[in-house]
C-alpha cells in the first residue's frame, strides 16, 4: 500500500499547481493525475453535477490503485469539504488545510477569499474559518477570468491586462483591509507576484496546494505510508542527467532544483479527457517543470 501512488483530479490542468506542491514536499512518491479536460470548467456549473463528475473522476482514480485521493481542485474541495468521505481510501480537500493557515496568518481577523462562481457561493471557506474564528471578517469574491487568463499565459504582473483584472476582482478585498487572502482556486497561485504588487506585498497570501500538501505529507509520514521505493541511484548522476533533459528550458523552477542537487525519484502519470494537444504549454505553466511522465486521453463515462 504505501508504495501505491496519490491519486489527484482536476476539472482540467489547473490541479497541476497542487502536483507542485505535492512534488516539492514528496518528491519520493508517486502521483496518478486526472485532468477532466474535457468537461472543464466546473467553476460555472451546479452543485449536482460537479458532484457527479467528482465521483467518477475518483472512481477512475480508485481504479488505479491509489493509496488516497487528493481533490486538486478548489471548486470540489468546497463542495466536499465536512462531508463524510465514503471512499475506500482517505481524501484529503483543500479548504481545511488553507483555512487553517489564514486564521493562523491574520492579524487583524479580516481574510479574504478569491475563487470560483460555485467555490464563493458555497461558502466553504467561510464556514469553516468561522468556526475557528467567529469573530472573523470574511470577504469572498469570484474571479472567473483569472482561470482563462492563465491558461493563456496571460501572467505577467506587468502586463496591462493583468493589471486591470487584479486591480477590478482585488479592489474590495483591498478596500475591506483584509491581511489576508486565500487564493481559492487552482490557476491562481500563478498570479501571486501581481496580487502582491497590487495588495502592496502588504497581505498574506495562501496558496492552498502547499497547505494541502503539508497535510498530506504529515498523514503519510504518521500513518508509515511514504514511498520507500524510490530509485537509489546517486544523486549527483541523476540530477546530471536531469539537467541534460532540461537543457533547454534553462529557467524553469525544475532546472534550478537540478543545479541545486534536488532530484525527484518519484512518477507522475497523467490523464486527461479531451485530447492533450495543449498539454505541455499548459504543464509548464502550471507545473512549473516539462511534464516528463506519460499522458493518456481516457473516456471517463465510460470508466464508470
Ligand atoms: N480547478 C478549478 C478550481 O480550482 C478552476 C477551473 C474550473 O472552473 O473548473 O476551482
Amino acid at each position: 500500500m504505501r508504495n501505491f501512488a496519490i491519486g489527484a483530479f482536476d476539472s482540467g490542468l489547473g490541479g497541476l499547481t497542487v502536483v507542485k506542491e505535492l512534488r516539492k514536499a514528496l518528491p519520493n512518491e508517486n502521483i496518478v493525475y486526472f485532468g477532466d479536460t474535457g468537461r472543464v470548467p466546473y467553476g460555472s456549473k451546479s452543485e449536482i453535477t460537479i458532484t457527479k463528475y467528482a465521483k467518477e473522476d475518483e472512481a477512475f482514480l480508485i481504479k488505479n490503485n491509489v493509496k488516497l485521493i487528493v481533490a486538486a481542485c478548489g471548486t470540489v474541495s468546497s463542495l466536499t469539504v465536512d462531508k463524510p468521505n465514503t471512499l475506500s481510501v482517505p481524501f484529503f480537500e483543500m479548504i481545511t488545510p488553507a483555512v487553517k493557515s489564514a486564521v493562523k496568518a491574520t492579524k487583524n481577523k479580516r481574510i479574504g477569499i478569491i475563487g470560483t462562481y460555485a467555490t464563493i457561493k458555497s461558502e466553504a471557506h467561510k464556514n469553516k474559518i468561522k468556526e475557528l474564528m467567529p469573530e472573523a471578517f470574511v470577504l469572498g469574491e469570484a474571479c472567473p477570468l483569472f482561470v482563462p487568463m492563465v491558461e493563456n499565459g496571460i501572467i505577467d504582473k506587468n502586463d496591462i491586462v493583468v493589471k486591470e483584472m487584479v486591480k477590478r476582482y482585488l479592489k474590495p478585498i483591498k478596500e475591506a483591509e483584509c491581511d489576508t487572502l486565500i487564493m481559492g482556486c487552482t490557476h491562481y497561485p500563478i498570479l501571486e507576484s501581481a496580487f502582491n504588487e497590487y495588495l502592496e506585498g502588504k497581505v498574506t497570501l495562501i496558496n492552498p496546494g502547499e497547505m494541502l500538501a503539508k497535510t498530506v505529507k504529515e498523514y503519510l509520514t504518521e500513518n508509515n505510508l511514504l514511498n520507500d521505493s524510490g530509485c537509489k541511484k546517486g544523486l549527483e548522476n541523476e540530477c546530471k542527467i536531469g539537467l541534460k533533459n532540461y537543457g533547454n528550458n534553462k529557467n524553469s523552477e525544475r532546472s534550478n532544483e537540478l543545479k541545486q542537487g534536488i532530484e525527484k525519484t518519484g512518477r507522475i502519470e497523467y490523464f486527461v479527457s479531451d485530447k492533450p494537444d495543449s498539454f505541455m504549454k499548459q504543464a509548464l505553466i502550471l507545473l512549473g517543470e516539462e511534464a516528463s511522465g506519460d499522458i493518456t486521453k481516457i473516456d471517463i463515462e465510460k470508466e464508470k
